[in-house]
């Protein structure tokens, strides 16, 4: 049977996949190893010390997860959330309500606290919660709402959970690689992430980080963690010293995203940081020059996810994107939930944020908007 030659050259400024370097392309590429190989927890080792570098943690459980975000966000729900279980979720975009579905389908009673799609959720409205429930096991929220394009501030919320004996669950998808995440400092028990947005890797891993206050509270858990697959204590006799087998890991997935590692390393993360932030601005301003807007409240937008407002003058949204994608290959998203048909979500990440690339999708928009 012939095989169809794909992919066509894209370049993604979506809301992720974000495009890959050639190196990271190459390591990918490389033979794989046995699950087992003692050069693989060599490799293993250098990832979890990067990926607390990223984090911004000296959590030692730093690891990257078999799967893509959704199973690091599972797994963390999974493993600190038990039937009956008070839960305090914060939701202000799509990804918000990813986090209360699933602690729900887990069996706890789950406290939303509501904000507008588009702003930060405030303190004060997590402390209003949080003063009417008696026993909280766990506050979580999104950093980097990716249907919004909101970098939500973590660390007040991260101490009222604290002064609240509960746990502090943090979704960094959006932000990890992109913008300091800087877990410790903002006092989050588990975190969760993917590869393939800012972190410069292709999908398929999710980098989890778990603190030692997390892990007393699976040690205390009354029942088993009733998913096997991402039961953290049986994957830490794999990663750890036992190194007892637990699934046939993604080596060749690892080999790229250590080779995207380095490459951070490479360009420092403070300089990496600030390159989202001015290819952010190149494309947020050259927007503005064409009567495109943000969508998210000034001073908490994003630099990895734009998301503006989609002209009233398009009459058909999905038309601009389908001709960008096959006229131009440039892949950019469209709006989520209720946002549907009135946003445009850029990705300005990893090594898809680049001058040159918001300089071409720049010129084509504007040559579809006004044709
Ligand atoms: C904030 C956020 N959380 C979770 C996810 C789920 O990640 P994945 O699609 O890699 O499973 C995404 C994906 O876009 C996201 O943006």
């Amino acid at each position: 049977m012939p095989y169809t030659p794909l992919p066509s050259p894209r370049i993604l400024l979506g809301p992720g996949p974000s495009c890959v370097t050639p190196r990271v392309l190459e390591a990918l590429g490389r033979e794989p190893i046995g699950y087992l190989d003692p050069e693989l927890f060599t490799l293993l080792g250098e990832l979890r010390s990067g990926l607390r570098k990223l984090f911004g943690t000296s959590n030692d459980f730093t690891l990257p997860l078999t799967g893509t975000g959704m199973a690091g966000m599972e797994s963390c729900l999974v493993n600190l959330i038990e039937p009956g279980d008070s839960v305090v979720i914060g939701v202000a975009g799509f990804f918000g309500t990813r986090m209360v579905e699933i602690s729900r389908r887990l069996g706890a009673e789950v406290t939303v606290i509501e904000g507008e799609w588009g702003r930060i959720l405030e303190p004060e409205q997590f402390e209003k919660a949080l003063k009417n429930l008696s026993k909280v096991k766990l506050v979580g929220c999104v950093h980097a709402e990716t249907s919004t394009g909101i970098k939500q501030p973590l660390k007040a919320i991260g101490k009222l959970a604290h002064d609240h004996g509960a746990l502090f669950l943090v979704d960094a998808v959006t932000s990890l690689g992109g913008l300091p995440v800087n877990l410790d400092d903002a006092g989050a028990d588990a975190a969760y992430s993917a590869t393939q947005k800012c972190v410069g890797a292709p999908p398929g891993l999710a980098p989890i980080s778990v603190s030692d206050r997390a892990w007393k509270a699976v040690d205390a858990r009354k029942g088993a963690v009733p998913n096997w697959y991402y039961d953290w204590k049986l994957l830490r006799a794999y990663f750890d010293d036992a190194h007892l087998y637990h699934h046939t890991v993604p080596v060749n997935l690892y080999y790229a995203l250590n080779q995207a590692l380095a490459e951070t390393m490479e360009e420092g993360m403070e300089n990496r940081f600030s390159r989202h932030e001015q290819v952010s601005k190149l494309l947020t301003d050259g927007l503005n020059e064409i009567g495109i807007y943000p969508f998210a409240q000034e001073g908490y937008r994003l630099p990895t996810l734009n998301a503006v407002i989609i002209p009233a003058d398009v009459q058909d949204e999905m038309a601009v994107r389908k001709r960008l994608l096959f006229e131009y290959g440039l892949e950019i998203g469209g709006g989520l939930g209720h946002l549907k048909g009135k946003i445009w979500r850029i990705g300005t990440m990893g090594a898809s944020a680049t001058p040159r690339n918001v300089l071409l999708l720049l010129a084509a928009l504007k040559s579809i908007l006004h044709n």
